[in-house]
């Protein structure tokens, strides 16, 4: 499939936030980085279908982002990830299932199945609101992946995660962009080197790199460092 995100433009009251952004995905890995500020939430909640741009067009495969056939393919993380306190882990990815309209049954296997993946199998019956925040983006990444998404979205995914729990989340997400548009953004350098074939990089809205990681390696590093550190 190929996603395709043309003059992408999003302008808040007096903040143009993206800034006639374009760029093509396919199956893979691509991690965004950028600075705070830089417009990368902003990108991605256009690219999920929940924030409307100014200008711009954004499909997959020739399917517009506001439509039903887009969302049917989207798994999305937000940065900001409104968690249910008083429900439990699988209650919880439950829930997301029936709303992307996922029939009971195959609903139930596949919540076992991601609880068992992201590693919280053992607490599923108990309130997220005794999660510690890994584990609460944990229950983040199953309810994302809940529809089998083909493109799949995830804002700061490894925001509050522990060294062993990134480790496990850079092999899941390996294994998932075999087949699947995968676009994560992040702070950590390390989290591009390790599982992204490709980069995107932000600056105050736009677009300022766009290549093959490990082609630029180098380079990026050093450009990354004097950017952001
Ligand atoms: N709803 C909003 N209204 C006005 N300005 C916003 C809004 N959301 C974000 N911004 C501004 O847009 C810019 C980009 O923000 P954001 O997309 O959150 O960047 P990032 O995710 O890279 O930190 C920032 O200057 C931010 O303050
Ligand atoms: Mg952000």
């Amino acid at each position: 499939m190929n996603l395709t995100v043309d003059r992408i433009t999003k302008q808040y009251k007096n903040k143009l936030a993206v800034d006639r952004i374009s760029f093509r995905l396919s199956e893979g890995v691509t991690g965004l980085l950028g600075a705070n500020g830089a417009g990368k939430t902003t990108l991605m909640r256009m690219m999920s279908g929940i924030l409307e741009p100014t200008s711009g067009e954004i499909a997959v495969d020739g399917i517009p982002v506001q439509s039903e056939e887009y969302r049917a393919l989207l798994g999305y993380l937000p940065q900001d990830f409104g968690y249910y306190p008083e429900f439990s882990a699988r209650e919880f990815v439950l829930y997301i299932a029936a709303l992307k309209g996922i029939e009971k049954k195959k609903a139930r296997k596949k919540t076992e199945e991601l609880l068992e993946v992201v590693g919280l199998s053992e607490v599923a019956g108990k309130k997220i609101r005794t999660f510690s925040g890994g584990m609460k983006q944990r229950v983040g990444i199953a309810q994302a992946l809940v529809n089998d998404p083909k493109i799949l979205i995830l804002d700061e995914p490894t925001a509050g995660l522990d060294p062993k729990e990134r480790v496990r989340f850079r092999n899941l997400i390996a294994e998932i962009g075999k087949d699947t548009i995968v676009l994560f953004s992040t702070h950590i350098v390390s989290d591009i080197e390790h599982i992204a074939n490709n980069v995107l990089m932000m600056k105050e809205g736009q677009l300022i790199h766009e290549g093959a990681w490990s082609e630029d390696k180098g380079d990026l590093e050093k450009f990354y460092m004097e950017e952001f550190e």
